[in-house]
């Protein structure tokens, strides 16, 4: 199997809308809002492909010195093979050629698997926002990664 990273763009606008509505239906993002985000500066779009087929995205936005990541997400049959790693690892090599050096998120409390990835990937919990997130209600948690490591 052949996987590939590269920039997502207008072409991958039906993927990148139907994997918001499934994989965040209480909140996801329009499709204006998805052309809106590639087409916009100093933002990045990322897909990762098995064999051409997209399994997973990331978008995130850069304001020098800081970065923050919107969305990450694996189609629920390619998780766990490292794909959200992988996403990561380009996101934090974009940011050196950027002049990025550390990143921000929020998540869910209740997020493991992100949590966890999150944690492997170098990002500490800095702080708790009570009652952030709606449908259902619930805490999010703010955390940072500095990239390169201090
Ligand atoms: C979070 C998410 C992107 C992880 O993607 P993934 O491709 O499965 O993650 P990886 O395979 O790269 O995992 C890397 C590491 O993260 C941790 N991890 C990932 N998923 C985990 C889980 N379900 N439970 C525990 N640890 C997990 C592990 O340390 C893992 O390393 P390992 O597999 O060697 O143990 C995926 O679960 C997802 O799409 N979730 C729904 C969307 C979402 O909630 N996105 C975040 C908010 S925008």
């Amino acid at each position: 199997m052949s996987v590939c990273v590269r920039r997502a763009d207008e072409g991958d606008l039906p993927f990148l809308t139907a994997a918001e509505a499934r994989l965040f239906p209480a909140s996801p993002w329009s499709g204006s809002a998805l052309a809106g985000h590639l087409a916009a500066p100093h933002t990045l779009s990322l897909l990762i492909s098995e064999d051409d087929r997209p399994v997973g995205y990331l978008l995130a936005g850069f304001s020098p010195p800081e970065g923050e990541l919107y969305r990450i997400a694996v189609l629920p049959e390619a998780r766990r093979r490292g794909y959200g790693r992988t996403l990561l690892d380009e996101l934090f090599r974009e940011a050196e050629n950027r002049e990025v050096s550390s990143f921000w998120l929020e998540v869910r409390e209740s997020n493991l698997a992100a949590g966890a990835l999150y944690r492997a990937a170098g990002f500490d919990t800095v702080s708790r926002r009570e009652n952030y997130y709606r449908d259902p209600r619930e805490a999010a948690l703010v955390m940072t990664a500095r990239r390169p490591k201090e």
